[in-house]
């Protein structure tokens, strides 16, 4: 062997005769049928996460032809391999708790095995932001290929998506307006196709910051799931995998501080998903870089919200791809970004946007940046006595009405004692009142479920009562609208302040002074503290026992600590 390892040759094992090494595993990859020519091609290895448990992934085998298509078309030798795969609706306590996981399996599998590029199919949640975790940390040449968002549903002339339009009907049984027959008919018409929830979800955003950060082709983070683009995407996203190899652009040179902003930009342009600051950070983190609250405030005090797509307005993905996608927001967002940031592709961001010109773009979707659909953006982080490391509230999604508020706090220990008492009707609570949920933080047994969307208690939704300030440092689906303040850091289990709040104590809510105090005294505080009594931790094993180890808070992206960037 001589010159630099490719295709099967990586990594070869020598025990004194490199040859036989490599004559071994030809022979085994023969058993598989391929030719000797084939296997002197350059290797692309694609993640395979098609899952029984993944609906979102359901389309991926037809995608995976397609992927594979375009690698022998360049010259290639495309091989799959499975990976761990997070289908949202199917893991418990939560998939966040396996997004580290999956992160760890995809860097170790694309560096344990011969592939010279990769090719990164992820989706749902999860997936997209646990690739880009794991390849920036192999480092190996890679592009993501995104599955797509669904298509809507109908029920009674309106359209649906999962899941914004989940939340809005089930408000409405939980209020009595909905019957059990009239809400099972609406069960199945919510999902109806392959691909990701339709809405600016947490998927959807997350495929858009892949795009911003120049990991997926240019104009391919909104194509839907079923759409005969998606195939073509797939298919040219094989193509680029080859082109990849020797060209030295690793995620490493393309995921850099200056692109991380550009990603933060667009989260707050697209009013994105709350979860996206969790995963920005943990994917940044893999690289060494920094992203701090205090940045995104800036950063949110001078980008506008552009796109009209539930959960914070009307719209669908499907809408958002036929109306201009990823390429007219990036447009709009031009004076903001920063142009000379690297692609996939081998363009720069400006470059991207000179090649495209200026297509027809439809208004009512994606706003111009002089005519935005609000003048700063959607994401605040706040601090105070109660966050001293910072909360998210995502008031694109919320009440203004409700932003500067002092008020009573109803507490709930536990999620447990959420679901016990949140629709006792001798519940002592006020629409005026904050809810307040502890112990559903990353470091939590729960393990920081979607829960922070507390529902309004059953006798004030029964009086019309729509929204409330609620507090926790829990996350929320990105599918949720509402005055929820989120990840409150340090967590309630971690020792944070919100541990200590009692029913009765008053909290300062202030979007504008991005502050939220508990209006407690220091030595009253002091005296809770010490009377806090930490129950015996669990025998744990496994995952659970390193995931309790080393997970960090949300102001580092729950990545574990270990995982960070030792290099950068
Ligand atoms: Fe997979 Fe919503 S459940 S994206
Ligand atoms: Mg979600």
């Amino acid at each position: 062997m001589t010159g630099k390892p490719s295709g099967l040759s990586h990594g070869l094992t020598n025990y004194g005769d490199p040859d036989f090494s490599l004559y071994l595993r030809r022979s085994f990859a023969r058993s598989m049928g391929l030719s000797v020519d084939l296997l002197k091609r350059p290797v692309v290895g694609i993640t395979n996460t098609a899952s029984g448990f993944n609906n979102c992934h359901r389309h991926f085998p037809e995608l995976l032809e397609a992927v594979k298509r375009g690698v022998l078309a360049a010259g290639g030798l495309p091989l799959d391999f499975p990976t761990t795969s997070l289908g949202e609706g199917f893991l418990s306590p939560t998939s966040l708790r396996f997004r580290n996981l999956m992160a760890m399996d995809t860097e170790e599998l694309i560096r344990a095995q011969p592939m010279d590029s990769v090719v990164l199919m992820g989706g749902c949640d999860k997936t997209v932001p646990a690739q880009l975790m794991g390849a920036l940390s192999a480092d190996r040449p890679a592009v993501q290929l995104i599955g797509g968002p669904m298509m809507t549903g109908r029920y009674k002339g309106e359209r649906l998506g999962a899941c914004t339009d989940c939340r809005r009907f089930w408000a409405r049984y939980r209020a009595g307006e909905i019957d059990q027959p009239e809400i099972e008919a609406i069960e199945g018409n919510l999902a109806t196709t392959a691909g990701t929830c339709a809405v600016m979800g947490t998927a959807s955003t997350m495929a858009c910051l892949a795009e911003a950060l120049g990991m997926i082709l240019p104009g391919t983070a909104a194509i839907p799931a079923v759409h005969a683009d998606r195939l073509r995407a797939a298919e040219a996203t094989g193509r680029l995998a080859v082109a990849l190899i020797g060209s030295g652009r690793t995620p490493r040179r393309i995921i850099t501080a200056k692109s991380v902003e550009n990603a933060l930009r667009v989260l707050l342009a697209l009013g994105g998903s709350t979860n996206a600051i969790i995963h920005l950070t943990a994917i940044a983190g893999r690289a060494g870089i920094e992203v701090t609250l205090d940045r995104l405030n800036e950063l949110s005090d001078t980008t506008p919200v552009l796109v009209n797509l539930k959960p914070v307005g009307r719209h669908y993905m499907e809408d958002f791809h036929a109306g201009g996608g990823m390429g007219a927001v990036l447009r709009e967002l031009r004076p903001l970004l920063h142009l000379d940031c690297l692609t996939v592709t081998g363009e720069t961001l400006g470059e991207r946007l000179d090649a495209e010109g200026a297509p027809w773009v439809d208004r009512e979707i994606i706003a111009s940046a002089a005519a935005p659909l609000e003048p700063v953006g959607g994401l605040v982080a706040l601090f105070g006595s109660l966050a001293p490391a910072g909360a998210i509230l995502k008031r694109s999604a919320a009440d203004s009405s409700l932003f500067e508020r002092e008020g009573r706090a109803v507490v709930f220990t536990s999620l447990a004692d959420l679901s016990a008492r949140i629709d006792d009707p001798a519940l002592d609570v006020r629409a005026e009142d904050f809810l307040v949920l502890q112990q559903a933080g990353p470091h939590s047994q729960s393990g920081m479920p979607e829960a922070g969307y507390l529902p309004i208690p059953k006798k004030l939704a029964a009086k019309g009562v729509k929204d409330m300030v609620r507090i926790s440092d829990a996350r929320m689906s990105g599918t949720a609208f509402g005055t929820i303040v989120l990840h409150v850091t340090p967590d309630a289990a971690s020792g944070g302040p919100l541990a200590l709040v009692r029913d009765g104590d008053r909290i300062r809510l202030s979007v504008a002074a991005r502050r939220i105090d508990l209006l407690v005294e220091p030595d009253e505080m002091a005296k809770r503290r010490a009377a806090v009594t930490v129950p015996p931790s669990p025998r744990r094993r496994g995952y659970d026992r390193l995931y309790a180890d080393h997970v960090t808070g949300a102001d580092q992206g729950c990545d574990f600590d270990f995982m960070r960037d030792v290099q950068g």
